[in-house]
């Protein structure tokens, strides 16, 4: 099955796809997470990313289409994958639906997690990060066994630098303008379905597992 997260940032798009990747045995694909490993091993691709990322903007099309294509065309995307954060532009949206059409392939899922703005700045505020394995957290609603340590992999847990209040505004801003246009695409491919974000996790995954029939 080939699924696509969507929503603002901090939706819980990363929190699902890991778990419903889990569940249906596929990867979970994360662009974030891919260009946050590039700037920690100070990669060109990280190097380039950087600026965008801390300024809550977009890193531009052709760096981010070149990595996705090459990594679903890797041996574990071939029973299918869990995009998070991707596509992200029309642009991006239309290379994929154009490059899945040439191998006779589609997306069957784009999922959007619905969360208001107002409750998106609090949760990004206790979201903490694991930068080694990137597991994430919250300081309320998720909070890890032992204050600042990742369970899974014992990493020290960090607030990411885009979590910061001015841009995090920034980064909704560039979802309204940007990423939202992308439901009315996939609504249009008849392959929507949209869940409210603001119930708890494990809510939001049963609705999401109950949507997708799985
Ligand atoms: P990316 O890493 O994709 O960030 P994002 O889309 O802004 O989304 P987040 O990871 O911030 O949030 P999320 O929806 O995954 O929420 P999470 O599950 O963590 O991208 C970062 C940057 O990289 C972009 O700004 C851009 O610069 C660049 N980039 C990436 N992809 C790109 C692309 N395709 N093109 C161009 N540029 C790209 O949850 C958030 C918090 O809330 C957590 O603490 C979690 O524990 C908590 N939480 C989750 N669900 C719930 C719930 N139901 N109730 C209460 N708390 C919850």
């Amino acid at each position: 099955m080939k699924i696509i997260m969507l929503g603002a940032p901090g939706a819980g798009k990363g929190t699902q796809a890991k778990r419903l990747a889990d569940r249906l045995g596929i990867p979970h694909i994360s662009t974030g997470d891919i260009f946050r490993a590039n700037i920690k091993n100070g990669t060109d691709l990280g190097k380039k990313a950087k600026a965008f990322m801390d300024a809550g903007g977009l890193v531009p099309d052709s760096l981010t289409l070149e990595l996705v294509m090459d990594r679903i065309g890797q041996e574990d995307c071939k029973d299918g994958y869990v995009f998070d954060g991707f596509p992200r532009t029309i642009p991006q949206a239309e290379a994929l639906e154009s490059a899945l059409t040439a191998i006779g392939q589609k997306i069957d899922f784009a999922v959007d997690i619905d969360v208001p703005d107002e409750n998106i700045v609090n949760r990004m505020g206790g979201r903490r990060a694991c930068l080694q394995c990137g597991a994430t957290y919250h300081l309320v609603y998720a909070a890890p066994k032992k204050e600042g340590v990742c369970d899974r992999c014992e990493g020290s847990l960090t607030l990411r630098d885009d979590d910061k209040p001015e841009t995090v505004k920034k980064r909704l801003e560039v979802y309204h303008q940007q990423t939202q246009p992308l439901i009315d695409f996939y609504q249009s491919r008849d392959c929507l379905v949209r869940v409210d974000g603001t119930k708890d996790v494990e809510e939001v995954f049963l609705s999401i597992l109950e949507l997708l029939g799985v």
